[in-house]
Parts: structure tokens; sequence; C-alpha cells
């Protein structure tokens, strides 16, 4: 059953400036999803691949000429329809990543959940993608995902905090202000009324997200609890880490608060540690 967080970022995403904003990234999201995919592409080749809330397809030419076992899902059929007309011939199905319902077990090289996408579920259902995600993995398979940092920059953000346009053209920088001053008032009363789906715990917050004019409520974590999850479920200690801006590889204990997210690649081990 769709909680109330799903139904409200999927009435986002369902949006004509959701539209937009995702097709606004052409080929990567940011240098640090690149360099996942440059660091994972030898290893995946040739191997099935599963790509979770593809969205409007922009991850397709980005995997799919990889392998001849591709499939993509999303639980919004909107989504499945506009990939499927941009991409035909492509196998995209209708699909939740917390239950891959009909995928087959122990079968994939790669799984992929790109652009934060894993950040829509509630807290209490996370864990249900990492099982479902390492029931479809095949052993010692990967799983490359995104998520949004705590401590970072876009958790900080609040829709009070203007800041004047990037550019030097004097009529772009005046109807860039104008916009943003109209917006205002919108994007703070979007933020009050969509704190009714907050809450906070140890290393973790599900909080408003400024993506789409202040339209979506998503889960923020520490890099610290993100590794210890990934551990409790049966991945590898080993997971890669690596900052959105640069794409530079992170530890526990570097300092992550000017990243806003973490790409992350986790390796299926072998043994899931008992509850
Ligand atoms: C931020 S968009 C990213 C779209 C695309 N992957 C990209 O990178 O451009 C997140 C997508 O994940 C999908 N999504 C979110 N939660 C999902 C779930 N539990 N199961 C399947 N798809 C989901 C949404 O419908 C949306 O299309």
């Amino acid at each position: 059953m769709l909680s109330a967080q799903d139904k409200l970022n999927q009435r986002a995403w369902s949006t004509a400036t959701a539209g937009r904003d995702l097709d606004y990234n052409e080929v990567y999201t940011d240098e640090g999803e690149r360099v996942a995919l440059e660091l994972i592409r030898q290893e995946v080749r040739g191997k099935p691949i599963l790509d979770l809330g593809v969205g409007r397809g922009r991850t397709i030419p980005l995997l799919q000429p990889l392998t001849n076992d591709y499939r993509a899902l999303d639980y919004l059929p909107q989504m499945v329809e506009i990939s499927r007309k941009r991409h035909p011939g492509v196998q995209v199905e209708l699909g939740d990543a917390r239950t891959l319902i009909g995928l087959p077990s122990a079968h994939f090289g790669l799984v992929q959940f790109s652009y934060n996408g894993i950040d829509a579920v509630r807290p209490s259902e996370r864990s249900q993608v990492f099982s479902a995600v390492r029931r479809v993995l095949a052993p010692g398979g990967l799983f490359l995902f995104s998520t949004l940092n705590l401590g970072g920059p876009a958790s900080r953000q609040r829709p009070w905090h203007l800041a004047l346009p990037h550019t030097r053209d004097p009529l772009r920088f005046a109807v860039r202000l104008v916009r943003s001053l109209a917006w205002a008032p919108v994007h703070v009363a979007r933020w009050f009324n969509l704190k009714r789906h907050t809450e906070a715990g140890d290393g973790y917050a599900v909080a408003p997200l400024s993506a789409h004019h202040w339209s979506l409520v998503t889960h923020y974590t520490t890099l610290e609890r993100q590794l210890a999850e990934l551990e409790r479920e049966g991945f590898g200690r080993d997971a890669v880490v690596i900052e959105n801006q640069q794409g530079r590889q992170l530890k526990v204990g570097d300092d992550t608060s000017p990243v806003d997210w973490f790409h992350i690649i986790a390796r299926r081990a072998d043994a899931r540690p008992p509850r």
C-alpha cells in the first residue's frame, strides 16, 4: 500500500515542472555519477542489469548498451510510458523497488537506483528495498545507488534562504530575481505544509527537498548510518562511496559537510548477518 509520502512524491514527479527538471540532466546528474559508472563499467559489462526508478529514461542509454539483459522499472505508470516511448524495444515495466515482484532471484550483476530515488521510501520501508535488491542480485553482484547526505547543503537548505542569481547578464539577472521572489511565498507555504510528513532519528531525517519547487519529502542519512545499514542488510563492508560534485571517493571520518549526496557501490555479501 502506498504511504502518504509516496502519494505526495508521486504527485510531484507527475508535474510538468518535475518533467522539465528531470530532462535537464541530459547524460549524468553530476560528476559523482559519471565516476561511479566508470568504476563499475568493465565489471558489469555483459551481465544482467536492473534499473530501478528509471523515471523518464535518462539512464537507459548509460546502461542498456552494456548488456543484452537490461530491464528497467518504475512505480509510476506515466514514467513507464514515457521511457517506453523514448526507448522503443527496451524492457520497461511497472514495479516497486520494495518488492521487485516477478523478478528472478540471484540473477543480476548490477542493480541501480539513481538520483536518490531510494530516498522517496519511508524509513520503515527502506530495509525492504535493500532486501529485495539483495534477493535479485547474483552472488557478488553490485548495487549502485545515490542517497542524500543528512549533514550536507541540500539538507540545510530552507526556502527563505534566497540566493542571488548566478549570471552577469543584467536582463537575465533581473528576470531570475523577480521569478525567485515571486516563488518564495509558494515555497515557504509548501515547506510548512510538508513538515507534517517529517521525522528524525539517530543519523537520519525525513524532510522536504528543494527539488521541483519544494514538492518532495525525502530521506537523508549520515554516511556512517548508511554503511552500517548496508552491512546489516547483507552487503559487504567494502562499499565505495563517491561524493556528487567532484566525484571524489570518501571514507568514514572525512568531512561530508559540502556533499549533497553520496553515490554508493555496494557488493552483495555471501551471507546476511543474523537479525
Ligand atoms: C528522482 S527520479 C529519478 C529518475 C531517473 N532514475 C533519473 O535518474 O533521471 C526518481 C524515480 O524513482 C521512482 N521511484 C521512487 N520510488 C520508487 C519505488 N519504490 N519503486 C519504483 N520506482 C520508484 C519515481 O517514480 C521516479 O521516477
